[in-house]
């Protein structure tokens, strides 16, 4: 079977792209899936953190990584297609023709939001462009911090817009941090933790609607 298309995008940066690329390929990867990884972005966070991943291996990574942009992104989709079960595209931040054709790439787009006002308006753009291309798109709430009613109230306006939100959220966790430095996700270096089930949580979710 041809390999589902992920596509994380957000316009706005800092939002948690490239985090949840990494973590929720990092999970699949462990459950056995055939994961391949296409970094977009000119700023190589993905790649980076697949280095860090390379360095620190201590046996064969079935994990791989692809560094392409602009026009080659099409081409290079084709020809991972069938070697693949789940490819996850982390995208540039701008609204970009490389972001553009991400989206239009996708069988689904995975946005992600921190819980505020200024992320949920910055999150329009993304929107847009998902429903210009007549994408689906999930939402998720990423670093939602462990007190306040913050993520309570978006979760309550992405309703109101009618935006599907994952029902997973993403802790602001330092664990996500750690294991990235060592280009890792948190199911490989914290498996029992919260940060762990979350992104299994998510995993799931996410593998559902893309049905696989
Ligand atoms: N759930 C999280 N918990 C803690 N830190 C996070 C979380 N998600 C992202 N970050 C941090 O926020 C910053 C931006 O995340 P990043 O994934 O690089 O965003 P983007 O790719 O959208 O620009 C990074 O320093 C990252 O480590
Ligand atoms: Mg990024």
């Amino acid at each position: 079977m041809a390999a589902k298309i992920l596509t994380v995008a957000q316009q706005k940066g800092g939002a948690g792209k490239t985090t949840l690329a990494a973590q929720l390929a990092a999970a699949w990867t462990q459950e056995g899936r055939r994961v391949a990884i296409l970094d977009i972005d000119p700023q190589a966070s993905l790649a980076g953190w697949f280095e860090a991943r390379e360095e620190h291996a201590t046996e064969p990574d079935p994990l791989t990584l692809n560094k392409v942009g602009g026009w080659r992104i099409s081409q290079s989709l084709d020809d991972m297609r069938k070697d693949f079960d789940i490819i996850v595209i982390d995208s540039p931040p701008h609204a970009e023709t490389e972001a553009r054709i991400a989206v239009r790439a996708a069988h689904l787009v995975l946005v992600p939001i921190q819980p505020s006002p200024m992320d949920l308006w910055a999150t329009q753009e993304t929107v847009d462009l998902a429903k210009k291309e007549k994408r689906r798109l999930l939402v998720v709430l990423n670093r939602v911090p462990p007190r306040g009613r913050a993520a309570d109230v978006i979760r309550a306006q992405l309703a109101a817009r009618k935006l599907p939100t994952a029902a997973a959220t993403i802790g602001n966790r330092i664990a996500f941090v750690a294991s990235m430095l060592e280009g890792k996700g948190v199911v490989e270096t914290e498996s029992r933790s919260q940060a762990a089930e979350e992104i299994r949580a998510l995993a799931g979710e996410v593998a559902e609607k893309l049905g696989i």
